[in-house]
């Protein structure tokens, strides 16, 4: 057997895959059917298969299995599926592989900092293969919720909170996972979830209700979804969450309307763990039976864990309630795609022919992936110069502090099941290895854990930092503040951080904060301290080397936030894409808390839309993120200033590196419709240019933007493009100012 990969095999025939589709159903019992929409978690930890599993795969009762870990146990229940029952049909073997498997990338929402589609795919692409080689054949992944909340603990996992950047990302992550050929050896089938919705839980509570207006879901929420769609990702996990009264998961207008009759799909959809059995606890249904019959008609073909459907369809059938038909469509769709990803020709894997997991050039590819995710967010100039890139043969001795310091378990982040931090290197070791024979490192952690209260080892922290010419805090999260039920009311640095931080600056001494976190963090109440801030999120098993890197200038910061950076907590939702408003806060409007007079009573303070005791911006904005060389915009132009609607528009920035080094600008192309029938965002992203120049290098940039870079949801709730004007925007973040305008005038064409 030789391992055939994704650039190796030619693309399967539709009507040959519909054909034994029909052949295969026209032969299955109801019992069998109803097998294939059930997957069960796979039961045990040692080598032998339990005898009643072993069974229930030999009568047809499980069409996928979850969480089954080691290539052997895979191919025992394969060969069960295969060999052993009536009309062997293979299992879908599903995982968790979210963002790497045995070698870790950073969490998602580092790698969406990287804007960089094809570093993702590649990032999917090594994911797929290691876990493909372990018998897995499908992941939950990507997660394209849009994240605007960072309480909810799931922000991790998603690729930020803009619908075109988690498009375009999610997109190359299904194209990693999916590879050029489905039925590749090293391929395994994608699951874009959770369709739809969760993002917007409310709190930023995991599992809590959505109220989403349907314009908003169809502008922000669905999108990703549609690209993933669009990309050739084959299966959809509905959300556990309610959406205005109906949970996702019995949500026809999801998962029929929208996603089958709209937009054409045809892999399948499965349920969220439990989710079925959920419906009757939201109180949408009064038992597990109806819970069945809502998920089967509303559009779930699959059902995780729960026993809905096993025990439960075949009944609802028999009282026609539910029509064959409907189970004969889903059982073809789960069919599909078990056809489309070669599981009936090659069921086995044999992991001697896969490149061995975590091996150097898998690990190489996620030292770059933490390069680029890394955010350099403030470089303070001191007397000699910015603070960062640090000069290690001028410096005689560094402080290195804080509870990431050495943490190579914590730096991986959340969904790391089948992860080995025994290949994760800390910042610490890896400044040790560049420190070596040029300067001195004094390492005091200060807290046990990033949640540690105790201020015991501050005093040894301030000494190290005050005998230093600088000092580097690894500070954040622990891996387990982030991640599936892991949210938090207060997103400021968690345990006595913010304490060490304030303690430490005070010595005097620069301070560069790195911080590794698996969400955006409130700093407000340190920023202002410290001389440097690095983000690096959850960076992964290559944290170390990429941070070392990026501080001493080997690599060059370019990484641009995917998401909001808060002031404070409160501050949320904050996004770029708001609307206006009538009563936008100015900031001569803006009054502080502090700026009060004493017993004021009510009286006019701005009227205006912004908290009092907060500034109305964010920390950070969408998109920031510094380079250790200085990029200048200038010259933007249109091809024409006014454009017939239907009709893509050309425009032109001139970007030049005006430093002394080589780097890469993330240029970001926003537009605003100024008047419509109904109100817009203040800007969107419609396009991005990840872009390499060399000191000195001037380039002219040209962007296309089509048609449908114009249109909103209307007040029909279609998508309609009005005429009018237009301004856009092309620069390094949200904020840009570099701005022209365009006139959209009506068709002239008939
Ligand atoms: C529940 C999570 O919501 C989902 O994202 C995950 O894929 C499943 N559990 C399976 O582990």
């Amino acid at each position: 057997m030789s391992m055939a990969t994704t650039a190796e095999v030619t693309p399967p025939d539709a009507g040959a895959v519909e054909a034994r589709v029909r052949d295969l159903l026209a032969r299955m019992t109801l019992s069998e059917k109803i097998g294939q929409l059930s997957q069960v978690n796979a039961p045990w930890d040692g080598e032998d298969l339990p005898e009643d599993f072993a069974e229930a795969i030999r009568r047809g009762w499980i069409g996928s299995v979850l969480n089954a870990v080691g290539v052997e146990q895979v191919n025992e229940m394969q060969r069960i599926a295969v060999e052993e029952s009536r009309l062997g049909i293979p299992l879908l073997v599903g995982r968790d592989v979210i963002h790497g498997f045995r070698t870790v990338f950073p969490i998602p929402l580092g790698q969406a900092a990287s804007w960089n589609p094809e570093l993702i795919r590649e990032g999917a692409r090594i994911a797929a293969r290691e876990a493909a080689s372990t018998g897995i054949n499908w992941t939950f992944a990507p997660m394209v919720d849009i994240g605007r909340d960072p309480r909810w603990g799931r922000v991790a996992e998603c690729l930020g909170e803009d619908p075109l950047l988690a498009s375009r990302l999610g997109a190359a992550m299904v194209q990693g996972f999916q590879g050029d050929d489905l039925r590749a050896d090293d391929a395994i089938v994608a699951c874009a979830k959770h369709f739809a919705g969760y993002g917007a839980s409310e709190s930023g509570k995991d599992y809590a209700a959505t109220n989403i207006p349907e314009r908003e879901l169809r502008e922000v929420h669905l999108p990703p979804f549609r690209a993933a769609v669009d990309a050739g990702c084959q299966t959809l996990m509905a959300s556990f969450s309610d959406l205005d009264g109906i949970p996702a998961t019995a949500n026809h207008f999801l998962m029929t309307t929208v996603l089958r009759d709209e937009w054409g799909f045809d892999g399948f959809v499965v349920s969220d763990w439990d989710s079925i059995h959920q419906l009757a606890i939201h109180g949408l249904t009064g038992s597990d039976r109806e819970s069945a019959y809502e998920a089967a008609m509303a559009g779930v073909d699959m059902e995780m864990a729960s026993r809905c459907y096993i025990e439960h369809l075949e009944r609802l059938v028999e009282e026609e309630r539910v029509p064959l038909e409907r189970i004969d469509q889903m059982v073809a769709n789960v069919l599909r795609v078990k056809f489309r990803a070669g599981a009936f020709e090659s069921p086995y894997r044999d992991s001697a022919l896969f490149p061995a997991l975590g091996n150097d050039e898998h690990r190489a590819a996620a030292y770059e992936s933490a390069v680029q995710s890394g955010v350099l967010l403030k470089n303070d100039h001191g007397t000699a110069g910015p603070t960062l890139p640090l000069d290690l043969d001028a410096l005689d001795r560094i402080a290195v502090i804080g509870p990431l310091t050495d943490a190579p378990g914590e730096q991986l982040g959340t969904w790391i099941f089948d992860a080995d931090a025994s290949i994760s290197t800390p910042p610490l070791a890896s400044l040790r290895d560049a420190c070596d024979g040029r300067c001195e490192i004094e390492v005091v952690r200060g807290l046990e854990t990033t949640r540690d209260r105790r201020h015991d080892a501050f005093p040894a922290a301030v000494a190290a930092a005050q005998a230093a010419d600088v000092a580097l805090l690894f500070v954040g999260e622990d891996a387990i503040l982030s991640g599936e039920a892991h949210c938090r009311a207060d997103i400021s640095l968690p345990g006595a951080q913010e304490a060490l931080i304030e303690a430490v600056a005070a010595t005097g001494t620069p301070v560069v904060l790195v911080i590794m976190a698996g969400r955006p963090l409130a700093l407000e109440s340190v920023t202002g301290f410290v001389d440097a801030v690095l983000y690096m999120w959850h960076p992964g098993c290559m944290g170390g080397p990429a941070i070392v890197d990026l501080l001493t200038g080997r690599r060059n910061p370019s990484g641009k936030l995917p998401i909001t950076l808060p002031r404070v907590t409160g501050q949320i939702p904050i996004y770029y894409a708001h609307r206006r408003t009538g009563r936008p806060p100015t900031p001569e409007s803006f009054v502080y808390i502090d700026d009060i007079p004493p017993h004021a009573q009510q009286l006019s303070i701005g009227n205006t839309s912004f908290h009092l005791d907060v500034w109305f911006r964010p920390l950070f904005s969408f998109g920031h993120g510094m380079s250790y060389t200085d990029f200048r915009y200038e010259r933007l132009r249109l091809e024409r200033d006014s454009v017939e609607i239907g009709q893509p528009v050309r425009v032109f920035v001139d970007l030049v590196n005006e430093g002394d080094r080589p780097g890469v600008e993330v240029a970001q192309l926003y537009l605003h419709d100024q008047v419509a029938s109904v109100t817009r965002p203040v800007r969107e992203l419609k396009d991005f240019q990840r872009v390499e120049l060399e000191p000195g290098e001037r380039r002219t940039l040209e962007f296309l933007l089509p048609p449908e870079a114009f249109a909103f949801i209307g007040r029909d709730m279609k998508p309609r493009v009005e005429p009018g004007r237009f301004s856009l925007w092309v620069g390094r973040d949200s904020d840009a100012t570099l701005r022209v305008e365009l006139e959209l005038t009506r068709e002239t064409r008939a």
